[in-house]
């Protein structure tokens, strides 16, 4: 079966498939006009406004993801602004690193919000995902995205940049509301 992934980041879209492959489920991108104005309030809101544009412009059933950081010193931040914290990804490793320098606990969590959506735009499932960590002093490692390099998840010593794709999708919060998301379907008939 597939389902539209609605994202128009290619590094979503793979992990997801990565963690669906054997479950009879193939995420495909949305069409090329899939363009959401991310206007909620909540991870949740946001999810669904991108599912149910996804769903309405491909007539298929969608799902979306909305992800972020929330540092707890910064009271949750850069949270649902993750994506906008500062204009590249380099600079928001950078201004995360500066607003923490000096700064004992360091404790954060990495937020996913998955939401269901079906053609007509009504919600088939919603679950959220954690990952649960610190925040290091310095980036290391290169894979993954984001903020991946200074992200260390509890019972680890290294970044999720340092991490193969297999041990990030194992312990990520995409890969735990994706599986809860697989779960659903497994048992719905749809
Ligand atoms: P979204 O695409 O609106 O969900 O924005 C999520 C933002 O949160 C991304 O652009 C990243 O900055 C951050 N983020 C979400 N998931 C991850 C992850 O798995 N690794 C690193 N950064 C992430």
């Amino acid at each position: 079966m597939e389902i539209v992934f609605a994202t128009n980041n290619i590094n979503k879209l793979k992990e997801a498939n990565e963690i669906a492959q054997n479950s009879g489920i193939t995420f495909i991108l949305p069409p090329d006009s899939f363009n959401p104005e991310e206007t909620g309030t909540t991870f949740a809101e946001n999810s669904y406004i991108k599912a149910s544009e996804a769903a309405k412009l491909s007539g298929k059933i969608a799902l979306a993801d909305d992800s972020g950081l929330c540092v707890n010193v910064l009271n949750g931040a850069p949270g649902l602004y993750s994506a906008r914290y500062a204009e590249t990804q380099q600079l928001r490793i950078k201004r995360l690193l500066n607003e923490l320098a000096g700064e004992k606990d360091r404790q954060a969590q990495f937020v996913c919000c998955m939401t269901l959506v079906a053609p007509a735009g009504e919600i088939l499932y919603q679950t959220t995902g954690y990952c649960k960590g610190h925040i290091a002093h310095a980036p290391s490692g290169t894979h993954g995205f984001g903020y991946d390099p200074i992200f260390i998840p509890d019972n680890y010593t290294i970044t999720i940049a340092q991490m193969d794709d297999e041990t990030k999708n194992n312990i990520s919060h995409r890969g735990n509301a994706l599986k809860q998301v697989l779960k659903f379907l497994s048992n719905t008939n749809l």
